[in-house]
């Protein structure tokens, strides 16, 4: 398809109409495929509709190819839609929610869901995912976190380049490719007081280091499209921020694709104060160049009166239309505008048994042990009691399921009794009566819908039930397991007198099989936390990569220094922390030198030693400081880590090579920093505890 004569062809209403997204319910009255935002009516003509370019959240096969039809049959020049839809963390198949994949320390694991995913979705006739959420988040009374990767750059950059090379399943004109759409851009994740929406204020320097980088991985990976955020980011909505779209994004990032806004967003400049009224807002989106807006019709109904008062230029337009229609023939839309959407194939190929079977192997890494003082893991042969809220619970899917069905998952009832002896079962916290059983199981934290989208809160204590019932196990000597569910870091100060701990987060389809098998030993946990975990809500924002500020806490002379004076200072559980069954040890064989000029990479080789007769996997994970430094550098900041599989007993030894690009520090005016330093290396099985390599860092004259 020439794309440049097409767009010669085009009626001012037809390119606007490709800069226009609707729901599927436009065009199929009955449908009731659900739309996430809040929908307006548009007060559109059925002509006006029939000319959008793309439509956001189709149901199935059948839908999606009635709906192709009925643009089709209208459109002048044959012009087929796209169909988008948040394919999150699975289709029909769900794999765990994006923040329980970073707990695995595993990308390979989200390239493999993601490309499951992709084959689902796109027999389905999805062409395009709005993700992965990049978001970077400090904060867990966002209830977005559960979608993104967690508090960490590193962490973020690599499960995002994982997550959007799952996606691109294939080649992008095959069946089974699903084109990404990395998003919030930029710093949604930094919304004041963790609520959803709110300002985003940050510096440059933060910004750059920081947050910046996982879009600038999407980008680089190949993420075809970009949705820009529902925040203000700096004093002006991220939708209509020509500076964030036009200077940032595409001069400084480079990105080359299509721009789309958040649901309704473009219309909700007006109630940001930015824009009078939807005619203006129209106008500021185009000189953003925003090149489609979700869910609003402001572009169909001022365009071209902004046109013809000379308040938007034909090029600005044109421009959009064009990556528009260049994605539709990226994607082989015009050789053929079903692109494998079959209702046949989707029988077959979504939520099949080998998806299934991956979702349980995918899923086993996410679960993060974080306090084990041998009960676990369970024998075969024991008595247990199940007790709290999710012991009969199906409700184990994780907020954006997108086609997941709940009540197609197994119970921990269910799947716990196939290989022990359940002597009671119970929803309540009530233990009072449990007597002659070897454990209990206590599940507890938030649903699966108190996080996500719009789930801001600050109360993210555990029930004070669940605790009480802990005393009452322990004064009659009987070992509690507390199972945490949680879409967001939760406060377990309550229950940290428990005999075991396990983070279990939502992990989809096979979420109850999943933890069975680790209760049973059958895998040993590996997770560790992507985010960390909290005394007090009041802590927030708050990550390991913190500055020390110049009053650091001293614990010994604590008075004017930074601290709180209720409450430690320190997670309850830090960043990166995790147990397995068995217990791992690291010591570093590479005799170094004092001194590093850059000119090559330092090789660091460490030995890790399984001490147990378990089957384990520990992640060695390496931080780094320089001092002094302008800018000011974080304590410790993650720059390389490695999940490594161990053998009972098995010493293996593990390489790291680390580059200058390690050490890229920026200023707010994004140049980079090399002077010389005083350069600490620490590593660790979590970014606490950890060891030091200190080393003279002298730049090569060539290092700029
Ligand atoms: C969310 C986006 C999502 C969109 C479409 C919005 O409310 O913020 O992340 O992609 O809805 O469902």
């Amino acid at each position: 398809m020439n794309i440049k004569d097409l767009l010669n062809q085009m009626t001012i209403e037809e390119k606007l109409g490709q800069m226009t997204q609707l729901p599927p319910h436009m065009f199929i009255e009955a449908s009731k495929t659900t739309v996430y935002g809040d929908m307006r009516d548009l007060e559109l003509k059925k002509q006006e509709y029939l000319l959008a370019g793309s439509v956001l959240g189709i149901k199935d096969a059948d839908e999606m190819i009635s709906v192709q039809n009925i643009i089709l049959k209208h459109s002048r020049l044959k012009i087929p839609a796209l169909f988008m839809a948040d394919i999150i963390h699975g289709y029909e198949t769900i794999f765990p929610i994006p923040l329980a994949q970073a707990a695995s320390f595993n990308p390979n694991l989200t390239k493999e869901m993601n490309a499951i995913a992709a084959v689902e979705s796109s027999t389905a006739g999805i062409h395009v995912t709005f993700a992965p959420m990049v978001d970077l988040s400090r904060d867990a009374r966002w209830g977005r976190v559960m979608e993104g990767y967690g508090e960490d750059p590193l962490l973020n950059e690599k499960m995002t380049k994982a997550a959007v090379d799952g996606y691109h399943h294939g080649n992008p004109k095959d069946v089974g490719y699903l084109a990404s759409c990395f998003k919030h851009f930029a710093g949604y994740g930094a919304s004041e007081a963790g609520r959803d929406y709110n300002t985003v204020d940050m510096s440059y320097e933060r910004f750059y280091n920081v947050y910046q980088p996982s879009y600038q991985v999407a980008i680089d990976a190949g993420s075809e499209m970009c949705m820009l955020a529902f925040n203000t980011f700096n004093g002006i909505p991220a939708t209509i921020n020509r500076k964030l779209t036009q200077e940032i994004l595409k001069k400084q990032m480079g990105f080359d694709g299509v721009i789309i806004s958040d649901f309704d967003a473009l219309h909700q400049t007006v109630a940001h104060g930015a824009a009078r009224d939807d005619e203006h807002a129209a106008e500021l989106g185009l000189h953003a160049g925003l090149m489609i807006e979700m869910g609003s019709s402001t572009y169909l109904t001022y365009g071209k009166k902004l046109l013809n008062d000379g308040k938007i230029t034909l090029k600005q337009i044109d421009d959009a239309v064009y990556k528009i229609l260049a994605l539709k023939e990226h994607l082989g839309l015009f050789d053929d505008p079903y692109k494998g959407a079959s209702k046949s194939r989707e029988k077959t190929l979504v939520r099949s048994e080998k998806h299934l079977n991956a979702a349980v192997d995918l899923s086993l890494e996410s679960p993060v042990l974080l306090k084990n003082n041998g009960v676990l893991p369970l024998n075969k042969m024991k008595k247990i009691a199940l007790v709290g809220p999710f012991s009969k619970s199906q409700a184990l899917l994780g907020a954006w399921h997108w086609h997941g069905q709940s009540s197609q998952n197994q119970t921990y009832a269910q799947t716990l009794s196939k290989d022990m002896t359940l002597v009671s079962v119970s929803e309540s916290y009530d233990v009072s009566h449990i007597k002659d059983v070897d454990a209990v199981i206590l599940t507890t934290g938030e649903g699966e819908y108190d996080s996500g989208e719009s789930k801001s809160k600050v109360g993210i204590d555990i029930d004070l039930q669940a605790s009480e019932a802990i005393k009452t196990l322990q004064k009659n000597n009987i070992p509690t397991i507390v199972l945490v569910h949680g879409g967001r870091p939760l406060n377990l100060t309550s229950i940290t007198a428990a005999d075991a701990i396990i983070y279990t987060w939502f992990l989809g389809s096979k979420h109850a099989e999943v933890i069975t098998h680790i209760l049973l030993g059958n895998v040993s946990p590996s997770g560790k936390l992507p985010m960390s975990l909290p005394r007090h809500v009041g802590q927030y924002p708050m990550s390991y990569h913190d500055f020390n500020t110049g009053r650091p806490f001293d614990p010994h002379n604590s008075e004017y220094t930074t601290k709180y004076l209720d409450i430690d200072l320190t997670p309850l559980y830090p960043f990166g922390y995790g147990l397995t069954y068995g217990e791992a040890s690291v010591a570093l064989i590479t005799e170094l030198k004092n001194h590093w000029d850059g000119s090559s990479p330092l090789t660091l080789i460490f030995q890790i030693e399984n001490k147990s007769n378990f089957v384990i996997k520990e992640v060695l994970q390496i931080y780094m400081n320089m001092h002094p430094s302008i800018p000011v550098r974080p304590v410790k900041k993650l720059i390389h880590f490695k999940k490594q599989l161990l053998n009972p007993y098995e010493k293996v030894l593990v390489e790291f090579s680390i580059s200058i690009h390690d050490l890229i520090i920026y200023d707010e005016d994004k140049n980079q920093h090399f002077d010389p330093s005083t350069l600490t290396l620490m590593y660790g099985f979590n970014s606490k505890d950890t060891k030091e390599i200190i080393i003279d860092w002298r730049p090569h004259h060539d290092i700029t």
